[in-house]
């Protein structure tokens, strides 16, 4: 059945040798493409939703769960990349271990991660700019800064409803731009943005930690309202949930294996080293944070510059803007580079339609599909709200953690003699913890949020089975055909 069909890892090693990616990136370059495809809205905007709906203080620790949840799933996807070093993330993993099926499903679950993160964070980023313009005197028509429906309160206490929002519409345009141009100029500006938001990150927790007041910290765990994921352990477990959005995009250094030097030794390295260096900046600021501002007035588009207006570093404000603007610019560019190269790899597989594929002469990159991806997740920026886009990027992406911890444990089994330059330590506890704890992170979600990602998959699924299904079949026969009778793709 070719819903079972497992692609076999040497064909896809095979494939990847007759790509046609630029080989730009080494392991330095790799750590800073995770970093700057982590840290953005989720430290800079979504803490102050945590901290204030879901878990007070205790945000500290709805960060280590989260982070826990990330290093077994960054465990995983480190074994996988060493050992299947080819462009496609978890949807190629997928395909070598569970089968077609869930390969479509892993990679249409990561349109949710990669693209609807993007959109989610140039909202962020629009809030941001409309901030700092707005300190520097200069006023954006409201109309214009908001999705339609949107309440927008204006200086004078009214209020008025949004239209499109310019600012998150253009930046996703600006990235689209960039990225087609290429990946070697893309990682470079990549590189002098994440320096800048690190250095932004260590400033807030030196200056910050001198304000902390201990009594702001206790208790550590507010006593819950009543309701499911208001304060108390549901709200340490929802906000983990929802904060595990800050951590997405360690992987995304995983999509840019086929142009990686030395994929087998890099690729765990830049996983691995992204993630911790962000865990502990994670756990850090929420200490800070927390412990500065009471909890409750942390529900704001830029919590960090609440914190900073309780100390009497001031100085500090304007470039904690500036660095959650260029934070979250890199997030944006580095996985909306990530999802074309999906898309590339579905479509050289059958399951997308041959123009996915397509690689410029010139530049090397994927430009169609990065100019169309570019585009929807401009428009989906400029008309959606951003709390609904975050929790299912969250969901999608924790699934899609969950099926990459799975098809570690079948490939150990399938494929036991294939060399693994890097391992997974104590399997099968990293691999089942990884399940475990990605599945009870979902669980903590709301029910609209899983309602959101069943419809998503129910698209999917009638997708696949309408095309992606009957054209991958074709172009395995297709391959497999004497030259002469090969059909051109
Ligand atoms: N982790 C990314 C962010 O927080 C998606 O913006």
């Amino acid at each position: 059945m070719s819903l079972w069909f497992r692609k076999p890892v040497a064909q896809l090693i095979a494939d990847s040798e007759s790509g046609h990616l630029a080989r730009a990136l080494g392991p330095g370059a790799l750590t800073l493409l995770g970093i700057g495809a982590i840290v953005g809205a989720g430290i800079f905007v979504i803490t102050g939703t945590v901290a204030s709906e879901n878990a007070g203080p205790a945000m500290v620790l709805s960060m280590i769960l989260a982070g826990v949840a990330c290093a077994f799933a960054g465990l995983c996807y480190a074994e996988l990349a060493s050992m299947i070093p080819v462009a496609g993330s978890a949807y190629t993993y997928a395909y070598s271990t569970l089968g077609e099926l869930m390969a479509w499903i892993i990679g249409w679950d990561l349109i949710l991660e990669y693209s609807l993160s993007v959109a989610t964070v140039a909202l962020g980023w629009g809030a941001n700019l409309v901030s700092l313009l707005a300190d520097a005197g200069i006023a954006l028509p409201p109309r214009l800064v908001a999705a339609p429906g949107q309440v927008v309160t204006l200086a004078d206490g009214s209020h008025v409803a949004g239209l499109f929002n310019v600012p998150a519409f253009l930046i996703v345009l600006l990235i689209t731009g960039l990225l087609v141009v290429g990946v070697r100029e893309s990682a470079r500006a990549n590189a002098v943005i994440v320096v800048a938001k690190l250095a932004v990150l260590v400033l807030f927790i030196a200056v910050g930690s001198r304000f902390i007041h201990p009594g702001l910290l206790h208790p550590l765990v507010p006593p819950n309202t009543g309701t499911f994921g208001s304060f108390g352990w549901s709200g340490v477990l929802r906000g983990a949930g929802v904060i595990f959005f800050a951590y997405i995009g360690f992987d995304a250094v995983s999509t840019a294996a086929q142009e990686a030097k030395n994929p087998s030794r890099d690729m765990p390295i830049g996983i691995l080293t992204s993630l911790a260096v962000c865990t502990l900046l994670y756990v850090a600021v929420s200490l800070v944070l927390t412990g500065v501002v009471p909890y409750r007035m942390l529900n704001v588009a830029d919590p960090l510059n609440v914190a900073v207006a309780h100390t009497t570093a001031h100085w500090l404000g304007p470039i904690i803007k500036l660095g959650a603007l260029a934070g979250m610019f890199s997030v944006m560019l580095v996985n909306l580079m990530a999802q074309p190269r999906i898309f590339y790899s579905m479509a050289r597989d059958g399951l997308l339609p041959p123009v996915f594929g397509q690689i410029h002469p010139r530049f090397r990159t994927p430009h169609v599909t990065t100019t169309m991806t570019g585009v929807v997740v401009a428009v989906a920026a400029a008309l959606l709200p951003l709390g609904i886009l975050s929790q299912l990027v969250s969901i999608g992406t924790l699934l899609a953690f969950a099926i990459v911890c799975v098809g570690v444990l079948v490939l150990r089994r399938t494929d036991p003699d294939r060399p693994r330059p890097f391992r997974a330590p104590w399997s099968p506890f990293v691999p089942l913890g990884g399940v475990g704890v990605c599945l009870y992170l979902m669980w903590g979600l709301p029910s609209e949020t899983w309602l959101r990602l069943v419809v998503w998959l129910a698209i999917g699924l009638a997708i696949y089975f309408g095309y992606g299904r009957r054209n991958a079949v074709a172009v395995r026969q297709a391959a497999t055909a004497p030259a002469g009778a090969r059909p051109a793709l």
